[in-house]
Protein backbone atom coordinates (compact mmCIF):
# COMPACT_ATOMS: atom_id res chain seq x y z
CA UNK A 1 0.00 0.00 0.00
CA UNK A 2 1.20 3.54 -0.56
CA UNK A 3 0.86 7.30 -0.12
CA UNK A 4 0.00 9.29 -2.94
CA UNK A 5 3.01 10.81 -4.90
CA UNK A 6 4.30 14.17 -3.30
CA UNK A 7 3.66 17.37 -5.14
CA UNK A 8 6.98 18.03 -7.10
CA UNK A 9 9.72 19.29 -4.95
CA UNK A 10 10.01 23.14 -4.55
CA UNK A 11 13.19 24.82 -5.26
CA UNK A 12 14.99 26.13 -1.91
CA UNK A 13 13.91 29.73 -2.00
CA UNK A 14 10.19 27.92 -2.54
CA UNK A 15 11.30 25.80 1.02
CA UNK A 16 12.61 29.33 2.33
CA UNK A 17 9.46 31.58 1.50
CA UNK A 18 7.09 28.76 2.42
CA UNK A 19 9.03 28.59 5.85
CA UNK A 20 8.89 32.46 6.20
CA UNK A 21 5.18 32.61 5.54
CA UNK A 22 4.59 29.79 8.12
CA UNK A 23 6.04 31.21 10.96
CA UNK A 24 5.07 34.96 9.85
CA UNK A 25 1.22 33.89 9.96
CA UNK A 26 2.44 31.93 13.87
CA UNK A 27 3.56 35.16 14.91
CA UNK A 28 0.81 36.97 13.77
CA UNK A 29 -1.31 34.53 15.70
CA UNK A 30 0.43 34.79 18.62
CA UNK A 31 -0.03 38.57 18.46
CA UNK A 32 -3.32 38.43 18.62
CA UNK A 33 -3.80 36.16 21.23
CA UNK A 34 -1.20 38.43 23.43
CA UNK A 35 -2.60 41.63 22.90
CA UNK A 36 -6.38 41.50 23.25
CA UNK A 37 -6.28 41.52 26.69
CA UNK A 38 -4.26 43.89 29.23
CA UNK A 39 -0.76 42.59 30.42
CA UNK A 40 -2.69 41.81 33.58
CA UNK A 41 -4.62 39.21 32.03
CA UNK A 42 -1.19 37.62 30.65
CA UNK A 43 0.56 37.07 33.59
CA UNK A 44 -2.65 36.20 35.40
CA UNK A 45 -3.34 31.86 36.04
CA UNK A 46 -6.78 31.86 33.94
CA UNK A 47 -7.01 27.96 35.40
CA UNK A 48 -4.30 25.44 37.05
CA UNK A 49 -4.74 23.52 33.90
CA UNK A 50 -2.84 26.34 31.72
CA UNK A 51 0.08 28.30 31.95
CA UNK A 52 -0.19 31.99 31.98
CA UNK A 53 -0.33 33.29 28.90
CA UNK A 54 2.95 35.04 29.05
CA UNK A 55 4.89 32.11 29.45
CA UNK A 56 3.56 30.27 26.57
CA UNK A 57 4.86 33.64 24.85
CA UNK A 58 8.04 33.57 26.14
CA UNK A 59 8.46 29.79 25.89
CA UNK A 60 7.42 30.08 22.02
CA UNK A 61 10.55 32.38 21.84
CA UNK A 62 12.57 29.89 24.03
CA UNK A 63 12.01 26.97 21.73
CA UNK A 64 12.95 28.73 18.25
CA UNK A 65 15.93 29.85 19.98
CA UNK A 66 16.96 26.37 21.02
CA UNK A 67 16.47 25.03 17.42
CA UNK A 68 16.72 27.51 14.69
CA UNK A 69 19.39 29.63 16.44
CA UNK A 70 21.11 27.36 18.61
CA UNK A 71 21.03 23.90 16.58
CA UNK A 72 20.08 25.18 13.01
CA UNK A 73 22.58 28.43 13.46
CA UNK A 74 25.04 27.22 15.70
CA UNK A 75 24.91 30.65 17.74
CA UNK A 76 25.19 31.00 21.47
CA UNK A 77 22.70 31.08 23.99
CA UNK A 78 20.73 34.92 24.61
CA UNK A 79 19.52 34.17 28.02
CA UNK A 80 21.18 30.73 29.40
CA UNK A 81 19.39 31.81 32.82
CA UNK A 82 16.09 31.56 31.70
CA UNK A 83 15.72 28.20 29.92
CA UNK A 84 15.06 26.21 32.73
CA UNK A 85 11.78 28.64 33.54
CA UNK A 86 10.84 27.88 30.08
CA UNK A 87 11.41 24.00 30.19
CA UNK A 88 7.91 22.59 30.05
CA UNK A 89 9.74 19.72 31.65
CA UNK A 90 10.96 21.34 34.97
CA UNK A 91 7.37 22.95 35.79
CA UNK A 92 4.20 21.58 35.33
CA UNK A 93 1.50 24.58 34.20
CA UNK A 94 0.21 25.08 37.71
CA UNK A 95 3.32 25.82 39.07
CA UNK A 96 4.50 28.25 36.22
CA UNK A 97 2.62 31.71 37.84
CA UNK A 98 5.51 31.25 40.65
CA UNK A 99 8.67 31.34 38.52
CA UNK A 100 10.57 34.16 37.85
CA UNK A 101 9.13 34.93 34.41
CA UNK A 102 9.87 37.61 32.03
CA UNK A 103 6.95 40.10 32.22
CA UNK A 104 5.36 40.54 29.02
CA UNK A 105 6.99 43.77 27.41
CA UNK A 106 10.73 41.65 28.23
CA UNK A 107 8.85 38.12 26.15
CA UNK A 108 7.65 40.48 23.69
CA UNK A 109 11.23 41.77 22.67
CA UNK A 110 12.91 38.64 23.62
CA UNK A 111 10.89 36.72 21.18
CA UNK A 112 11.03 39.09 18.86
CA UNK A 113 14.27 38.97 18.33
CA UNK A 114 14.82 35.58 18.50
CA UNK A 115 12.74 35.81 15.34
CA UNK A 116 14.84 38.60 13.61
CA UNK A 117 17.97 36.27 14.11
CA UNK A 118 16.20 33.51 13.15
CA UNK A 119 15.18 34.94 9.59
CA UNK A 120 18.92 35.65 9.08
CA UNK A 121 19.47 31.84 10.13
CA UNK A 122 16.92 31.13 7.35
CA UNK A 123 18.47 32.99 4.75
CA UNK A 124 21.95 31.29 4.98
CA UNK A 125 21.02 28.00 5.79
CA UNK A 126 20.88 24.94 3.18
CA UNK A 127 18.11 23.14 2.77
CA UNK A 128 18.79 19.42 2.55
CA UNK A 129 21.85 17.32 3.49
CA UNK A 130 20.67 16.21 7.46
CA UNK A 131 17.10 15.34 8.25
CA UNK A 132 17.02 18.65 10.66
CA UNK A 133 17.62 20.69 7.61
CA UNK A 134 15.84 18.72 4.90
CA UNK A 135 12.71 20.39 2.91
CA UNK A 136 13.33 22.80 5.78
CA UNK A 137 12.24 20.87 8.42
CA UNK A 138 13.56 22.81 11.75
CA UNK A 139 11.64 25.94 10.62
CA UNK A 140 8.11 23.86 9.79
CA UNK A 141 8.70 22.05 13.19
CA UNK A 142 9.41 25.20 15.04
CA UNK A 143 6.14 27.27 13.22
CA UNK A 144 4.22 24.14 13.71
CA UNK A 145 5.09 24.46 17.86
CA UNK A 146 3.91 28.32 17.61
CA UNK A 147 0.90 27.44 16.31
CA UNK A 148 0.04 24.37 18.75
CA UNK A 149 0.98 27.34 21.24
CA UNK A 150 -1.40 29.59 19.89
CA UNK A 151 -4.15 26.85 20.18
CA UNK A 152 -3.17 26.10 23.58
CA UNK A 153 -3.58 30.05 24.41
CA UNK A 154 -6.68 29.88 22.76
CA UNK A 155 -8.35 27.48 25.05
CA UNK A 156 -6.79 29.73 27.85
CA UNK A 157 -9.29 32.54 26.43
CA UNK A 158 -12.06 29.98 26.48
CA UNK A 159 -11.15 29.54 30.36
CA UNK A 160 -10.79 33.02 31.30
CA UNK A 161 -13.35 34.93 33.25
CA UNK A 162 -14.64 37.97 32.07
CA UNK A 163 -15.63 40.23 29.17
CA UNK A 164 -14.61 38.79 25.39
CA UNK A 165 -11.51 39.69 24.08
CA UNK A 166 -11.19 37.93 20.78
CA UNK A 167 -14.15 38.04 17.81
CA UNK A 168 -14.50 36.32 14.44
CA UNK A 169 -17.03 36.11 12.36
CA UNK A 170 -19.28 32.65 11.90
CA UNK A 171 -18.25 29.69 10.17
CA UNK A 172 -20.35 28.62 7.03
CA UNK A 173 -23.93 27.08 7.36
CA UNK A 174 -24.34 23.31 6.16
CA UNK A 175 -25.60 23.15 2.88
CA UNK A 176 -29.08 22.62 2.25
CA UNK A 177 -29.21 19.60 0.00
CA UNK A 178 -32.61 18.54 -1.42
CA UNK A 179 -31.26 14.92 -0.48
CA UNK A 180 -29.71 14.98 3.32
CA UNK A 181 -26.00 12.99 3.76
CA UNK A 182 -26.46 9.58 4.99
CA UNK A 183 -25.89 9.49 8.56
CA UNK A 184 -22.98 6.88 8.31
CA UNK A 185 -20.85 5.32 5.21
CA UNK A 186 -19.25 1.58 4.97
CA UNK A 187 -15.56 1.77 4.77
CA UNK A 188 -14.11 -1.03 2.91
CA UNK A 189 -12.24 -3.73 4.88
CA UNK A 190 -8.50 -4.53 3.88
CA UNK A 191 -5.21 -3.25 3.72
CA UNK A 192 -4.03 0.70 3.46
CA UNK A 193 -1.00 2.97 3.85
CA UNK A 194 -1.18 4.51 7.75
CA UNK A 195 1.34 7.11 8.59
CA UNK A 196 4.09 9.12 6.16
CA UNK A 197 7.25 8.87 4.81
CA UNK A 198 7.23 11.33 2.45
CA UNK A 199 5.39 13.91 4.13
CA UNK A 200 8.31 17.02 5.00
CA UNK A 201 6.93 18.41 7.84
CA UNK A 202 5.71 15.54 9.48
CA UNK A 203 6.65 14.72 13.10
CA UNK A 204 7.75 11.91 14.40
CA UNK A 205 5.02 10.11 15.64
CA UNK A 206 3.60 10.31 12.09
CA UNK A 207 6.51 8.44 10.62
CA UNK A 208 6.80 6.02 9.23
CA UNK A 209 4.20 4.47 6.75
CA UNK A 210 3.68 1.06 7.30
CA UNK A 211 0.56 -1.27 5.99
CA UNK A 212 -2.49 -1.07 8.08
CA UNK A 213 -5.51 -3.67 7.63
CA UNK A 214 -9.19 -2.41 9.20
CA UNK A 215 -11.98 -4.80 8.96
CA UNK A 216 -14.48 -3.06 7.03
CA UNK A 217 -16.87 -0.59 9.39
CA UNK A 218 -19.12 2.34 9.48
CA UNK A 219 -18.29 5.59 10.41
CA UNK A 220 -20.37 8.55 11.68
CA UNK A 221 -20.57 11.21 8.28
CA UNK A 222 -20.30 14.02 10.34
CA UNK A 223 -18.88 15.17 14.14
CA UNK A 224 -22.02 13.93 16.63
CA UNK A 225 -24.09 17.15 17.33
CA UNK A 226 -24.88 18.93 20.61
CA UNK A 227 -28.72 17.90 19.92
CA UNK A 228 -27.93 14.60 19.51
CA UNK A 229 -25.70 14.55 22.54
CA UNK A 230 -28.49 16.39 24.74
CA UNK A 231 -30.55 13.31 24.13
CA UNK A 232 -27.91 11.38 26.28
CA UNK A 233 -27.98 13.87 28.63
CA UNK A 234 -32.05 14.33 28.72
CA UNK A 235 -32.22 9.72 28.63
CA UNK A 236 -30.13 10.69 32.28
CA UNK A 237 -26.32 9.27 30.34
CA UNK A 238 -24.62 11.11 33.10
CA UNK A 239 -26.62 9.39 35.74
CA UNK A 240 -26.63 5.64 34.29
CA UNK A 241 -22.82 3.78 34.88
CA UNK A 242 -23.71 1.68 32.57
CA UNK A 243 -22.51 3.97 29.83
CA UNK A 244 -19.03 4.43 31.37
CA UNK A 245 -15.95 3.11 31.52
CA UNK A 246 -15.33 2.83 35.52
CA UNK A 247 -13.07 5.36 36.12
CA UNK A 248 -14.90 7.74 33.81
CA UNK A 249 -17.82 6.78 36.08
CA UNK A 250 -15.74 7.71 39.09
CA UNK A 251 -14.86 11.00 37.57
CA UNK A 252 -18.66 12.09 36.84
CA UNK A 253 -19.32 10.95 41.04
CA UNK A 254 -16.74 13.19 41.92
CA UNK A 255 -17.29 16.02 39.74
CA UNK A 256 -20.62 15.61 39.95
CA UNK A 257 -20.81 16.46 36.14
CA UNK A 258 -23.92 16.27 33.93
CA UNK A 259 -22.84 18.20 30.59
CA UNK A 260 -20.03 18.99 29.00
CA UNK A 261 -17.49 21.47 29.82
CA UNK A 262 -19.01 25.19 29.82
CA UNK A 263 -22.40 24.41 29.81
CA UNK A 264 -25.07 25.65 32.05
CA UNK A 265 -28.78 24.99 32.72
CA UNK A 266 -31.17 27.54 32.99
CA UNK A 267 -34.88 28.49 33.18
CA UNK A 268 -35.06 25.15 31.26
CA UNK A 269 -32.22 25.89 28.79
CA UNK A 270 -29.04 24.66 28.10
CA UNK A 271 -26.77 27.48 28.04
CA UNK A 272 -22.87 27.79 27.21
CA UNK A 273 -20.45 30.49 27.71
CA UNK A 274 -17.70 31.12 24.71
CA UNK A 275 -15.07 33.05 24.78
CA UNK A 276 -16.47 35.17 27.25
CA UNK A 277 -20.17 35.03 25.99
CA UNK A 278 -23.56 32.88 26.94
CA UNK A 279 -25.72 31.86 24.31
CA UNK A 280 -27.85 28.96 24.13
CA UNK A 281 -26.50 25.54 22.97
CA UNK A 282 -26.76 25.38 19.45
CA UNK A 283 -28.12 21.82 18.46
CA UNK A 284 -26.38 21.84 14.78
CA UNK A 285 -22.86 22.59 15.90
CA UNK A 286 -20.66 19.60 16.41
CA UNK A 287 -20.27 18.88 20.46
CA UNK A 288 -17.18 20.73 22.34
CA UNK A 289 -15.33 20.43 25.73
CA UNK A 290 -16.37 16.68 25.81
CA UNK A 291 -13.41 14.17 27.44
CA UNK A 292 -13.07 10.85 26.33
CA UNK A 293 -14.96 8.92 28.87
CA UNK A 294 -17.64 11.54 27.73
CA UNK A 295 -17.04 10.34 24.12
CA UNK A 296 -17.10 6.59 25.38
CA UNK A 297 -19.96 6.66 27.27
CA UNK A 298 -22.40 8.49 24.90
CA UNK A 299 -21.16 5.96 22.11
CA UNK A 300 -21.68 3.05 24.20
CA UNK A 301 -25.49 4.89 24.93
CA UNK A 302 -25.82 4.89 21.67
CA UNK A 303 -25.31 1.27 20.79
CA UNK A 304 -21.98 2.48 18.76
CA UNK A 305 -18.06 3.01 20.01
CA UNK A 306 -15.27 5.45 18.82
CA UNK A 307 -13.49 4.79 16.26
CA UNK A 308 -9.82 3.39 16.32
CA UNK A 309 -7.05 5.89 15.02
CA UNK A 310 -6.27 3.74 11.82
CA UNK A 311 -10.41 3.69 11.19
CA UNK A 312 -10.21 7.22 11.52
CA UNK A 313 -7.12 7.78 9.39
CA UNK A 314 -8.41 5.12 6.95
CA UNK A 315 -11.95 7.15 6.38
CA UNK A 316 -9.75 10.42 5.99
CA UNK A 317 -7.00 9.12 3.77
CA UNK A 318 -7.45 6.22 1.90
CA UNK A 319 -9.18 6.56 -2.06
CA UNK A 320 -11.05 3.26 -2.49
CA UNK A 321 -10.59 4.75 -7.01
CA UNK A 322 -6.72 4.47 -6.64
CA UNK A 323 -6.19 2.30 -3.13
CA UNK A 324 -3.43 5.12 -2.00
CA UNK A 325 -3.67 7.24 0.99
CA UNK A 326 -3.72 10.97 0.57
CA UNK A 327 -2.42 13.62 2.19
CA UNK A 328 -6.02 14.94 3.43
CA UNK A 329 -9.68 14.02 2.26
CA UNK A 330 -9.97 16.00 -0.48
CA UNK A 331 -7.00 14.80 -2.23
CA UNK A 332 -3.29 16.32 -1.74
CA UNK A 333 -4.09 19.71 -2.18
CA UNK A 334 -3.40 22.02 1.31
CA UNK A 335 -6.14 22.90 3.14
CA UNK A 336 -8.15 26.53 1.62
CA UNK A 337 -11.11 27.79 3.42
CA UNK A 338 -13.54 26.48 1.31
CA UNK A 339 -12.30 22.54 2.58
CA UNK A 340 -11.94 22.89 6.39
CA UNK A 341 -12.49 25.10 9.51
CA UNK A 342 -8.58 25.91 10.53
CA UNK A 343 -6.92 28.43 11.75
CA UNK A 344 -8.87 30.31 14.39
CA UNK A 345 -10.46 32.46 11.60
CA UNK A 346 -14.21 31.41 12.98
CA UNK A 347 -14.31 30.85 16.75
CA UNK A 348 -16.85 27.95 17.11
CA UNK A 349 -17.27 24.51 14.80
CA UNK A 350 -19.16 24.63 12.00
CA UNK A 351 -22.39 23.07 11.97
CA UNK A 352 -22.31 19.74 11.19
CA UNK A 353 -22.61 18.54 7.25
CA UNK A 354 -20.41 21.89 6.46
CA UNK A 355 -17.63 22.04 3.96
CA UNK A 356 -19.06 19.69 1.06
CA UNK A 357 -15.77 20.43 -0.76
CA UNK A 358 -14.09 19.16 1.97
CA UNK A 359 -15.67 15.68 2.08
CA UNK A 360 -13.61 12.19 1.84
CA UNK A 361 -14.24 10.40 -1.61
CA UNK A 362 -16.86 8.09 0.90
CA UNK A 363 -18.41 11.23 1.57
CA UNK A 364 -17.50 11.92 5.07
CA UNK A 365 -17.19 14.97 6.57
CA UNK A 366 -15.78 17.57 8.60
CA UNK A 367 -12.44 15.21 9.59
CA UNK A 368 -10.35 17.76 8.84
CA UNK A 369 -11.00 21.27 11.72
CA UNK A 370 -13.80 21.80 13.27
CA UNK A 371 -13.50 19.66 16.17
CA UNK A 372 -10.65 17.17 17.82
CA UNK A 373 -11.76 13.99 17.25
CA UNK A 374 -11.15 11.18 20.30
CA UNK A 375 -10.58 7.86 19.00
CA UNK A 376 -10.71 4.58 21.27
CA UNK A 377 -6.77 4.73 20.80
CA UNK A 378 -3.71 4.96 23.35
CA UNK A 379 -1.08 7.09 22.01
CA UNK A 380 1.67 4.55 21.12
CA UNK A 381 4.20 4.76 18.42
CA UNK A 382 4.30 3.26 14.85
CA UNK A 383 5.87 0.71 13.70
CA UNK A 384 9.60 1.89 12.70
CA UNK A 385 8.90 4.83 14.67
CA UNK A 386 12.18 7.11 15.84
CA UNK A 387 12.34 9.77 18.24
CA UNK A 388 13.32 12.79 16.01
CA UNK A 389 14.41 15.74 16.86
CA UNK A 390 13.77 15.28 20.60
CA UNK A 391 12.31 12.30 22.74
CA UNK A 392 9.99 15.19 24.72
CA UNK A 393 7.58 15.87 22.14
CA UNK A 394 6.03 12.47 21.27
CA UNK A 395 8.05 9.73 22.88
CA UNK A 396 7.81 10.58 26.33
CA UNK A 397 3.85 10.47 26.10
CA UNK A 398 3.53 6.96 24.43
CA UNK A 399 1.64 4.67 26.56
CA UNK A 400 -1.98 3.39 27.75
CA UNK A 401 -2.91 6.81 29.78
CA UNK A 402 -2.96 9.10 26.69
CA UNK A 403 -5.49 8.79 24.08
CA UNK A 404 -5.23 9.48 20.34
CA UNK A 405 -7.34 12.92 19.00
CA UNK A 406 -7.27 13.04 15.56
CA UNK A 407 -8.38 15.90 12.73
CA UNK A 408 -7.53 19.44 14.25
CA UNK A 409 -10.09 21.63 15.57
CA UNK A 410 -11.38 25.40 14.45
CA UNK A 411 -7.92 26.43 16.54
CA UNK A 412 -5.42 24.81 14.67
CA UNK A 413 -3.68 26.04 12.08
CA UNK A 414 -3.03 24.37 8.77
CA UNK A 415 0.60 23.93 9.19
CA UNK A 416 -0.12 21.94 12.40
CA UNK A 417 -2.99 19.89 10.41
CA UNK A 418 -3.21 16.92 7.96
CA UNK A 419 -4.62 13.42 7.38
CA UNK A 420 -1.50 12.33 9.29
CA UNK A 421 -1.24 14.19 12.37
CA UNK A 422 -1.72 12.82 15.88
CA UNK A 423 -2.78 14.66 18.75
CA UNK A 424 -2.81 12.96 22.08
CA UNK A 425 -4.32 14.04 25.83
CA UNK A 426 -5.64 12.57 29.49
CA UNK A 427 -9.14 10.69 28.85
CA UNK A 428 -10.19 13.32 31.59
CA UNK A 429 -9.06 16.25 29.58
CA UNK A 430 -12.49 18.88 28.83
CA UNK A 431 -11.56 22.30 28.08
CA UNK A 432 -9.45 21.03 24.78
CA UNK A 433 -11.43 21.76 21.75
CA UNK A 434 -12.71 18.02 21.37
CA UNK A 435 -15.28 16.35 20.69
CA UNK A 436 -15.85 13.08 18.51
CA UNK A 437 -18.00 10.50 16.09
CA UNK A 438 -18.88 7.23 16.51
CA UNK A 439 -18.61 3.86 14.63
CA UNK A 440 -19.65 0.67 14.25
CA UNK A 441 -18.20 -3.08 12.90
CA UNK A 442 -20.03 -3.50 9.98
CA UNK A 443 -22.56 -6.83 9.90
CA UNK A 444 -23.47 -9.14 6.74
CA UNK A 445 -26.37 -6.81 5.75
CA UNK A 446 -24.13 -3.79 5.53
CA UNK A 447 -21.68 -5.17 3.38
C1 LIG B 1 0.83 17.71 20.80
C2 LIG B 1 -0.67 19.34 21.65
C3 LIG B 1 -0.10 17.43 22.98
O1 LIG B 1 0.65 21.05 23.72
O2 LIG B 1 1.35 19.41 24.95
C4 LIG B 1 3.77 21.95 22.55
C5 LIG B 1 2.28 20.08 21.65
N1 LIG B 1 4.66 19.98 22.51
N2 LIG B 1 5.02 22.04 23.02
C6 LIG B 1 1.17 19.95 23.85
C7 LIG B 1 3.55 20.66 22.23
C8 LIG B 1 5.57 20.85 23.02
C9 LIG B 1 1.60 19.15 22.63
N3 LIG B 1 0.43 18.42 22.02
FE1 LIG C 1 5.92 23.78 23.81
Amino acid sequence: MTETTQPPDVDSEGLRSHAVEALARARWRTALLTSCVEDGELTAQHSPLMSPLVWDLAHIGNQEELWLLRVVGGRDPMRPEIDKVYDAFEHPRAERPTLPLLTPAEARTYAAEVRGRAMDVLERAPLHGEPLLDAGFAFGMVAQHEQQHDETMLITHQLRHGPTALTAPPPPAAPVTADAIAAEVLVPGGPFSQGTSVEPWALDNERPAHTVTVPPFLLDTTPVANGAYLHFIEDGGYRDSRWWDPAGWRMVREHGLRAPLFWRREGGQWLRRRFGVTEPVAVDEPVLHVSWYEADAYARWAGRRLPSEAEWEKAARFDPASGRSTRYPWGDADPTPEHANLGQRHLRPAPVGAYPRGQSPLGVRQLIGDVWEWTSSDFLPYPGFAAFPYREYSEVFFGPEHKVLRGGSFAVDPVACRGTFRNWDLPVRRQIFAGFRTARDAAEGDL
